[in-house]
């Protein structure tokens, strides 16, 4: 069929045409951000998943969903290079600035407390112009120690807001990359929301170590966050973002078809895109049956191999590659480090180093001691695929 009218979207963060499965995630949200803007309490929501179930996209939908809500928004992903204040000034400013400060005092008082926020930060922001010659509040959010500013900024933030009548929705993308200290800085600023029933709502989106990453820092934060999972989708769902993309041009896919989508996808919504990409490309009639879908098969696994499994696993150093594919030996996720030391007949402290890095490049993740999971859907069979032995 036509590849220029082909619906589905596999990339990373493009919307599909049909989001299934997340209606229980946006009515919780709905609820967060009602509640929050009418000065009620409610935990903030951090959502955790794999790579390529489709965080991101979620994010920009709660996006839109908090700007229908009445909210601002500010929407940022954390970046290796830069830290979690320097990401955070201009978005602060774009806020404060849209709250009039020539007229409401609270966001003068905002803007003056972001600039001694900015000297403490210690970055050069000659383009940062706040404009209103406003002086720096001096002792507010500048001793340096972003566990105190942040919280303060956070706080000269909110009141601003509420002066206005109107709230602030923060979105975070990869929040797992900040610093312990900067998450830390995270949740005590919300924390302070909280208790001041201040309008600003954190919504953060992760890799499943999140929850732990959050609960270490502050053992309270189960008490101020909720940490909705969005995982593979049920075949129904599944079912769903199949069919309706197709439907309206006279095409869909038969029963047999999509169970076989379903075992080879597992539900999982990046391959999901890539299945129904490729099999309206070999489909001959409005019909896509069993048949078109095996052929497409051998086209996707070949497309994920040479690119989505590929990236990631070239970036890795030889002994990374034989610890994944120890792991990939054993049953069933989440694997016990100590039975891939085993397999690879060492004692289990041995591989504390290639574990800190293979978690550092995201491609593992543990949730719980001695317990690790590949952060990549299906990547176990991939690495059985391209690296038939081990050593
Ligand atoms: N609910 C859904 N139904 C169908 N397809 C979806 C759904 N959510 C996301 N997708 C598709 O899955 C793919 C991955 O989405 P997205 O980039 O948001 O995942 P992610 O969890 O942010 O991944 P990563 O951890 O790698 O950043 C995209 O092609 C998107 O169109
Ligand atoms: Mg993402």
């Amino acid at each position: 069929m036509d590849i220029a009218e082909n619906p589905f979207s596999p990339g990373a963060g493009d919307p599909p045409p049909e989001c299934a499965g997340r209606d229980e995630i946006l009515e919780e949200a709905r609820i967060l951000l009602m509640r929050v803007k009418a000065g009620r309490s409610e935990k903030d929501m951090l959502l955790t998943g794999l790579r390529g179930v489709g965080k991101t996209v979620l994010l920009n939908k709660l996006e839109q969903l908090a700007k229908n809500t009445g909210y601002k928004t500010i929407l940022i992903e954390s970046h290796e290079d830069k830290s979690l204040s320097v990401m955070l000034i201009q978005p602060l400013r774009r806020f404060l600035h849209s709250l009039d400060p020539a007229v409401n005092q609270l966001a003068r008082r905002g803007l003056a407390v972001l600039k001694s926020f900015i000297t403490a930060v210690k970055v050069k922001y000659s383009d940062i112009e706040l404009g209103l010659d406003i002086e720096p509040e001096l002792g507010a959010a500048d001793s340096g120690d972003i566990e105190l500013d942040l919280p303060s900024l956070f706080i000269a933030v909110g009141e601003a807001a509420k002066e206005k009548n109107t709230g602030l929705a923060i979105l975070i993308d990869e929040l797992q990359y900040f610093s312990k200290q900067e998450l830390s800085a995270l949740i005590m600023a919300i924390h302070k929301m909280h208790q001041k029933q201040l309008p600003v709502v954190l919504i953060g989106a992760g890799l499943p170590v999140l929850p732990a990453l959050v609960g270490e820092s502050k053992s309270y934060s189960e008490r101020l966050f909720q940490f909705p999972s969005v995982g593979p989708l049920s075949f129904e769902d599944m079912e769903r973002a199949l069919q309706e993309p197709v439907k309206s041009r006279g095409v869909s896919f038969t029963p047999d078809a999509l169970k076989e989508i379903f075992k080879m996808t597992e539900g999982y919504p990046y391959f999901i895109q890539e299945w129904g990409y490729q099999a309206w490309n070999y489909a001959d009639s409005p019909k896509i049956d069993l048949k078109i879908i095996k052929k497409a098969s051998a086209q996707v696994m070949d497309r994920l191999d040479k690119n989505f499994f590929r990236v990631r696993f070239d970036r890795l150093t030889p002994a990374e590659r034989n610890y994944l594919r120890a792991m990939a030996e054993l049953e069933s996720s989440p694997y016990r480090s100590g039975d891939v030391a085993e397999i690879l007949k060492m004692p289990p402290n041995a591989f504390g180093p290639v574990r800190e890095k293979l978690i550092k490049k995201g491609m593992i993740y543990s949730q719980a001691h001695g317990e690790i999971a590949f952060t990549v859907p299906l990547f176990d069979q991939f690495i059985k695929r391209t690296v038939p032995n081990f050593s």
